[in-house]
């Protein structure tokens, strides 16, 4: 579904004019915005296509109060009509995800096997590769900042 925007304005303009905002009507956001904007958002590019965010809708008043408490208490959190919350999917790099993209490339025709199988025996060991790395460097620089203080 594609939302027209009044008045249209182009990318560079957008651009140029953004601002964070902080303060805003009460106004309700149309189901059909909302829809539009979260399937924008999806068109993001991501890594592999592992898709790894997830959105949380908030429109109830008192989890948007309960947002604000978590969000140095501005006033603007709890004020929005609609509070979108992006999370990151840490199961992304999970063979049900990966398989589930590679079904996804195969229904529209642009997964080819052997990059569906490089996807299959790559992506989980090189994340977990990762993972220990980062594992590794905090335990070593923890050791480090340890002995500099004569532990
Ligand atoms: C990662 C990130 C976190 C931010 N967090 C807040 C926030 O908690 N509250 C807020 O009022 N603005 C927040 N901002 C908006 C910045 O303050 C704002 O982008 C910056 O002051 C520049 O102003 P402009 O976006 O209007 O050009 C955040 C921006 C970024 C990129």
């Amino acid at each position: 579904m594609f939302v027209e925007m009044h008045p249209y304005i182009g990318l560079i303009e957008a651009i140029k004019q953004r601002r964070a905002a902080r303060a805003f009507k009460s106004d309700r956001i149309p189901e059909v915005i909302l829809q539009e904007i979260l399937e924008l958002a999806a068109q993001a590019p991501s890594g592999f296509n592992l898709q790894p965010w997830r959105f949380i809708v908030v429109q109830n008043q008192q989890n948007k109060e309960k947002l604000q408490a978590c969000a140095f208490n501005q006033r603007q959190v709890g004020e929005a009509p609609v509070v979108l919350i992006c999370c990151g999917d840490r199961r992304a790099a999970e063979m049900a995800n990966i398989t589930s993209v590679i079904h996804l490339g195969e229904d529209e025709g642009i997964m080819t096997p052997s990059y569906a199988s490089y996807m299959r025996s790559s992506i989980s060991p090189g994340i977990q590769a990762l993972r220990d790395a980062g594992l590794w460097l905090s335990d070593t620089l923890v050791n480090l900042l340890k002995q500099q203080a004569g532990e």
